[in-house]
C-alpha cells in the first residue's frame, strides 16, 4: 500500500454545545463542553489510519499536556508520528460552537501550528521521499505549504490539497502541483471569485481552477455528497442520508478516506464513494477524532 504523508496542524478542541449560536453581543447557556482531539492535518492523518491507511504526520505541537494529548490520539489511530515537533510555544486550540442541528462555527488560535515552517519541513525530506501522496490544508503557514506542494510535485508525488481554511487565492505555481483540490461550496467560492449555489455553478466554478492549473476538484457539497471533476468527468456523486449531530471534521474525515482509497489503487468514483460513507458516518457522532470511523464501519 502506497505510504500517506500528512503536513498540517494539530489542535485541541474545546467543542461547545447549545441550541442556537449565540448573536453578536448575546450571551446563551450551553449544554455541554468536550476536549477533543483535533486540527485539519491531524484529523485527516487520523481517519487515514482509522481506515487502514500507512500514514505520517509531520507537524508542530506545544510542549504541554494537549501536545501530548494530540501525539497519542494519533499514534492510537495508527499514525507514525515519530517526526512531530515539539515547540515552546503553546499547543494550537480551536473554539467549536455546534447547535442542535450539527453545524458548527469555529475559531482557531495556531500556536504551536505556526512554527510548521519550511526549514522544518526541510529537515523532513525523508518522509516526503519515502511517500506516494502527500495531503495538505492550511492550518499552518502557507509558504510551509507551497514549499511542500512544489517539493513534492518534483518528486513525482500525488499532492491533495484542501483549500481549507479558504484564502483569498492560491499561487498558480502551486495550483500547478496540485492533483486533487478539494474544497467545499464556500471556499471553492472564494478561491475561483465565482457563485457555487448551483450545481453548474460549482460545476463551471471547478472547471476555471482545472484551466488555472489543478488537475482534479472534489468539491464536498455537505449531505448531497462531492462533484468529482477531472478531465473526464464532472458529476455528482451522492452520499447517504443520515442524520447530523456534528458535522465537524466531516471535510477532514472525507479527504483522509479519499487518500486511502487512492492509496489502495482504487478509481477516483470508488476512492470518493468509500470518502462519502466514511464521512456520512463522522457526521452522525460528536467530536472530531472522536468521530473518525474504522475501516469496518465503513465496509
Ligand atoms: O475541520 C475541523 C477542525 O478544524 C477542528 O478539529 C479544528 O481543530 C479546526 O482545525
Amino acid at each position: 500500500m502506497a505510504k500517506i504523508l500528512v503536513a498540517g496542524s494539530l489542535n485541541m478542541d474545546l467543542r461547545f454545545s447549545m441550541k442556537r449560536m449565540p448573536l453578536e453581543g448575546e450571551t446563551v447557556l450551553g449544554d455541554g463542553l468536550l476536549y477533543n482531539p483535533g486540527g485539519k492535518g491531524a484529523n485527516q492523518a487520523a481517519a487515514a489510519a482509522k481506515l487502514g491507511g500507512d500514514v505520517v504526520m509531520l507537524g508542530c505541537v506545544g510542549k504541554d499536556g494537549f501536545g501530548d494529548a494530540l501525539a497519542k490520539s494519533l499514534t492510537d489511530c495508527g499514525c507514525d508520528v515519530s517526526a512531530l515537533r515539539r515547540v515552546t510555544a503553546p499547543t494550537g486550540t480551536a473554539s467549536i460552537y455546534v447547535d442542535e442541528r450539527g453545524r458548527n462555527s469555529i475559531v482557531v488560535i495556531a500556536g504551536a501550528n505556526a512554527y510548521c515552517d519550511v526549514e522544518y519541513l526541510k529537515e523532513c525530506e525523508d518522509a516526503l521521499k519515502s511517500c506516494s501522496i502527500l495531503m495538505l490544508q492550511l492550518e499552518i503557514p502557507y509558504d510551509a505549504v507551497w514549499y511542500l506542494a512544489k517539493k513534492a510535485r518534483a518528486l513525482g508525488k500525488t499532492v491533495i490539497l484542501n483549500p481549507a481554511p479558504a484564502p483569498d487565492s492560491i499561487p498558480k505555481d502551486v495550483l500547478k502541483c496540485v492533483d486533487w483540490l478539494t474544497p467545499n461550496e464556500t471556499e471553492l467560492a472564494r478561491l475561483s471569485g465565482m457563485p457555487c449555489e448551483e450545481p453548474s455553478q460549482i460545476e463551471e466554478a471547478a472547471a476555471k481552477l482545472q484551466r488555472a492549473g489543478v488537475k482534479n476538484v472534489l468539491v464536498t457539497v455537505g449531505s448531497h455528497g462531492a462533484y468529482l471533476c477531472t478531465a473526464e468527468t464532472s458529476e455528482l456523486v451522492p452520499t447517504q442520508h443520515v442524520k447530523a449531530v456534528d458535522t465537524t471534521a466531516a471535510g477532514d474525515c472525507f479527504n483522509g478516506a479519499f487518500a486511502v482509497a487512492l492509496s489502495e489503487g482504487r478509481t477516483a468514483l470508488q476512492a470518493v464513494e468509500f470518502a462519502n460513507r466514511a464521512a456520512s458516518i463522522s457526521v452522525t457522532r460528536e467530536g472530531a477524532q472522536s468521530s473518525l470511523p474504522l475501516r469496518s464501519e465503513v465496509l
